[in-house]
């Protein structure tokens, strides 16, 4: 797949394996990897915007937003929904799925197991 050095902190990095397009993420020490194709309308996913899950609360003086910095979510080019990048569920609908793939590091290198390890959606 390529060096560790090859995908930048905290982006999406869409590559092809075997056919089939796949988003790597990097989000500190953590890769994660994603088919770069929604549930919603098959829209390219993993060239939407990429952040730390936001959580809404309201208070006397409004809405208060918190990041989480440990989830990171993408949301999809095309309709903006959210998923997360860990799991490739929807924020608000747990039908919608994107498949997500294993991540392996190993001496540096970065490998994604496309194919019976994915978890589809
Ligand atoms: S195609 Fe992704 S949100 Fe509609």
């Amino acid at each position: 797949m390529g060096s560790v050095e090859d995908f930048p902190d905290r982006a999406m990095t869409v590559v092809e394996v075997d056919g089939t397009e796949v988003g790597v993420c990097r989000w500190g020490s953590e890769f994660f990897a994603m088919r770069n194709r929604c549930p919603h309308q098959g829209g390219p996913v993993c060239s939407g915007f990429l952040q730390a899950r936001l959580a809404g609360r309201c208070t006397a003086e409004g809405v208060e937003m918190e990041a989480t910095p440990g989830e990171p979510v993408i949301l999809c080019a095309w309709h903006r929904w959210e998923f997360s990048v860990r799991t490739g569920e929807s924020a608000w609908d747990p039908r919608y799925k994107v498949r997500t793939y294993p991540v392996d590091v190993d001496g540096g290198r970065v490998l994604v197991r496309v194919g019976r390890g994915g978890r589809d959606g």
